[in-house]
């Protein structure tokens, strides 16, 4: 029988779960457990944590923000173990559906070419390109938009 994914509000005994995660998934970047733990120490209603679990563990988690009409999909990873699960799209859903419940009328994330499946994945969930440039680190940086439904 397949386990199914649950999508809650992050919280403070997911940190542990979460900082493992973005170390696997981001270390190529630079990024460290303790880079996370601060953004997750971040309060306020402007931010948005939450985590997927499927078989009772933290397998995922997403971070989004708002600011005036505009919501920022900051962050997203899933444990390489449980790719392909459908985690990221339903971690995608529901990050768009809070920005739509703060009234933005889009959606924008900033994704590199080397992250292939997650680009492929923003793409088939309708989220457009909508510019390019070099990064300090000489990545080719994308940046993604979606306009979200009322
Ligand atoms: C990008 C990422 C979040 C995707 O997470 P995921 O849980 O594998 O995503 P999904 O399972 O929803 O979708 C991935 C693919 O599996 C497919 N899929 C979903 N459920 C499936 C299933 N039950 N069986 C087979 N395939 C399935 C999806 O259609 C999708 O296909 P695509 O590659 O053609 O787009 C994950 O790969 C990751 O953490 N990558 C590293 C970090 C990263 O790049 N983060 C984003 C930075 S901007």
């Amino acid at each position: 029988m397949k386990d199914r994914i649950t999508i809650r509000p992050a919280e403070q005994k997911d940190w542990a779960s979460i900082a493992s995660i973005h170390a696997q998934c981001f270390s190529c970047i630079g990024q460290t457990k303790e880079d996370i733990i601060a953004v997750l120490k971040t309060e306020s209603s402007a931010y948005f944590f939450i985590v997927a679990e499927m078989g009772k563990n933290v397998q995922g988690y997403a971070i989004a923000s708002t600011g005036g009409r505009q919501a920022y999909f900051s962050w997203m990873g899933v444990l390489r173990s449980a790719e392909k699960r459908g985690i990221g799209s339903k971690l995608i859903s529901e990050i768009e559906k809070w920005s739509s419940e703060k009234h933005c009328a889009s959606i924008t994330l900033d994704s590199r070419n080397r992250f292939k499946k997650a680009v492929r994945l923003y793409l088939s969930n309708e989220y457009d390109i909508s510019g390019t440039w070099i990064g300090s680190d000489e990545e080719l940086m994308i940046r993604m938009k979606k306009p979200l439904r009322k």
